[in-house]
């Protein structure tokens, strides 16, 4: 049989405790399809980019994040939307493991985005925002399904719990297109 595990690395764009894009991650951890594992980055040790700081040494938790980048057979992204763009926190982190130019572990590495947010649009406009930053960092995003979940609050319970049944549905096809994206990109066998 061949072996089709994979690892993905899931970067939730928020800080805060009861994150909806923390929780989406772990519903993602649930929804998974079989022999895809799931390990959450959290940001929250990353300082804010400034190439002097780079020049004198890497800071070790961007060192910790590009090595679990690295090692990740893809990446699953939950953005928040911050004033129709991708909260800063998700964009440094990002342009932090972009570097070295030639070296950076996002060049050619498989993705898929989703995200939560209160108002309409789900966070379409951040996720249009983060894929253009994808482009130059040579980020394979999925392009399809695109989950994108408006009035986060009526869809997870107290806990932080995704039980929205639709919406769970919508993140079980993400996964498993990311699946089927991520061997392509590889050449594995499906
Ligand atoms: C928001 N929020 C928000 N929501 C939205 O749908 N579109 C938007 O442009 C914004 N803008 C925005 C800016 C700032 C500074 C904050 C703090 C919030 C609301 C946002 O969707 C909500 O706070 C989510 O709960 C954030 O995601 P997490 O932290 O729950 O993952």
């Amino acid at each position: 049989m061949t072996d089709q595990t994979l690892s993905v690395l899931g970067v939730a764009g928020s800080l805060r405790k009861a994150s909806y894009n923390r929780s989406l991650l772990h519903a993602a951890r649930d929804l998974a399809p079989p022999g895809m594992s799931l390990r959450a980055f959290e940001l929250d040790a990353i300082p804010l980019y400034n190439a002097d700081v780079e020049e004198a040494g890497e800071p070790g938790p961007v060192a910790a994040f590009k090595q679990a980048v690295r090692e990740a057979d893809a990446l699953l992204v939950a953005t928040p939307e911050y004033n129709y763009g991708v909260p800063g926190v998700l964009k440094n982190a990002i342009d932090w493991a972009s570097r070295p130019p030639g070296r950076s572990p996002l060049a050619g590495k498989p993705a898929a985005i989703l995200g939560a947010s209160m108002g309409q649009g789900g966070t379409i406009r951040a996720q249009l925002q983060l894929r253009q930053a994808f482009l130059f960092t040579e980020v394979y995003a999925l392009l399809k399904p695109e989950v994108a979940i408006p009035r986060c609050r009526e869809k997870f319970d107290a806990e932080g719990r995704l039980t929205d049944e639709a919406t769970r549905g919508h993140v079980r096809k993400l996964l498993e297109a990311l699946r089927d994206w991520t061997l392509r990109l590889q050449g594995r066998p499906r």
